[in-house]
């Protein structure tokens, strides 16, 4: 997701800038050689979570969003690379995309599936909060061919709840994700952990909690804080408890990790598990090769080496779809060591670095730059060299996030 910058009146008109480049790429037949995926961002929610730096836009704004999603959905759905071939994967993330009402889900969906056609396995996720389940939406959704869920659900304690601006009782939560499960849907729960005031016992509780209610993945995130949340701003001027120091934080993941192990939960990346170690189809895309089309409000995809981003701003979104311009904010060719380093920095995620496939992809000399740093890991014991690959330790979990930035930079 793009971050939403101030621009003021000086901004060219990206949509007709990209215009041609663009239409080059979606007047292409499909590669046959990538997993196809389509992306459709929704940037508003019903209110703010104190943690969380992808809010947006109020539910106030939203009223056209569905209306205008699928009139621009109608305008290009015709195009070669979205006609010619089914897609593998489909998520609408957010934001909150279960945010319409079920009459405007309905709407926009009903389009969608008239033009993008998907195979019989497709994975067809949306994200969505408890608020948002209720037996209308949870209808049209199934009747739609959506099969997967993800919940943001954080955490089940009701206190912390409060505290992330996400307020629920125990009944409620219980109560909602049985509604979810009797309407016949998989679905994963993200749930964090490194919580001010959390303990390693509540943490391991509420996975408990969720792989009894038959969560089908479970994603454990760790609270990253950002600048300019309500969570910072309040932990600043001594609100709620103190933040967690690092090893307390650490002691939780792992606490998370063998709950889930001890379950029968296998993880298949360094936050994600389920029951049969079977990945999110979307997550593991990041390592393979693929095109993603981006959709709605902010959404960010790829298609060949070209990154795509649509506009964040509702108007400038609104206004281009109005003049039938595909809502193109951003369009830039990523160099191949650029798509080296986005591709490495996902497959770290994952725990292990398979040499070989990037070997295959970019040829024999292309991790050369990242070498010495691999080397050093493997010292500090971070990571296990196995033959020509390498797999992420315990300690090595401790110091991911320091890896990732290392990548990055
Ligand atoms: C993009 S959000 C959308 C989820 C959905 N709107 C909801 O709230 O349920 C996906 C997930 O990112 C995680 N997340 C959001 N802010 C985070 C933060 N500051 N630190 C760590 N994880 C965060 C949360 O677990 C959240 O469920
Ligand atoms: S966690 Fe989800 S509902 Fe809450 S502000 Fe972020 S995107 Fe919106």
């Amino acid at each position: 997701m793009l971050p939403l910058k101030k621009t003021g009146n000086q901004m060219p008109d990206f949509a007709a800038l990209y215009a041609g480049k663009i239409k080059e790429l979606l007047h292409k037949p499909p590669r046959k050689n990538a997993e196809r995926v389509a992306y459709l961002h929704t940037p508003f929610c019903r209110s703010r979570c104190s943690y969380c730096p992808f809010y947006r836009y109020t539910e106030k704004k939203s009223t056209n969003f569905a209306q205008q999603t699928a009139t621009m959905i109608e305008q290009w759905g015709t195009s070669p690379f979205v006609s010619q071939a089914p897609f593998d994967i489909v998520f609408f993330g957010g934001g909150t995309p279960t945010l319409p009402n079920a009459q405007d889900l309905n709407h926009l969906l009903t389009a969608f599936n008239k033009h993008f056609k998907k195979n019989d396995n497709c994975e067809f996720t949306f994200e969505t909060t408890l608020t948002h389940i209720t037996p209308e939406r949870l209808e049209v959704l199934k009747r739609q061919e959506v099969n997967r869920l993800s919940i943001g659900l954080q955490t089940f304690d009701e206190n912390l709840r409060k505290m992330l601006g996400r307020p629920s009782t125990l009944d409620n939560m219980l109560r909602k994700i049985r509604m979810v499960k009797e309407a016949g849907f998989r679905f994963n729960l993200d749930m964090m952990y490194g919580l001010p005031g959390q303990t390693a016992e509540e943490f391991a509780d509420g996975i408990r909690k969720a792989m009894d209610c038959g969560a089908d993945n479970i994603s454990q995130y760790q609270l990253q804080l950002f600048d300019d949340t309500p969570l910072k701003q309040s932990l600043k001027k001594g609100k709620f408890f103190a933040l967690l120091d690092e090893e307390s934080v650490f002691q939780m993941q792992l606490a998370g990790l063998e709950t889930c192990k001890a379950y029968g939960y296998k993880q298949w990346n360094l936050k994600n598990f389920s029951p049969g170690g079977e990945p999110c189809r979307y997550t593991q895309t990041v390592y393979k090769e693929r095109d993603m089309l981006p959709l709605g409000s902010g959404g960010g995809g790829m298609i060949e080496d070209y990154s795509i981003f649509t506009f964040p701003q509702i108007e400038k979104y609104y206004e281009a779809i109005k003049k039938g311009c595909y809502p193109v904010f951003q369009l830039k060719k990523t160099s191949n060591e650029g798509l080296i380093q986005k591709k490495l920095t996902g497959i770290l995620e994952s725990g292990k670095i398979d040499v070989k496939s990037f070997e295959d992809a970019f040829g024999t000399n292309c991790l050369k730059k990242y070498r010495k740093h691999f080397r050093l890991w493997k010292q500090q014991n971070w990571m296990r060299q196995e033959g020509k690959n390498f797999e992420i330790t315990i300690e090595g979990m401790r110091h991911f996030m320091k890896m990732k930035k290392v990548i990055l930079t």
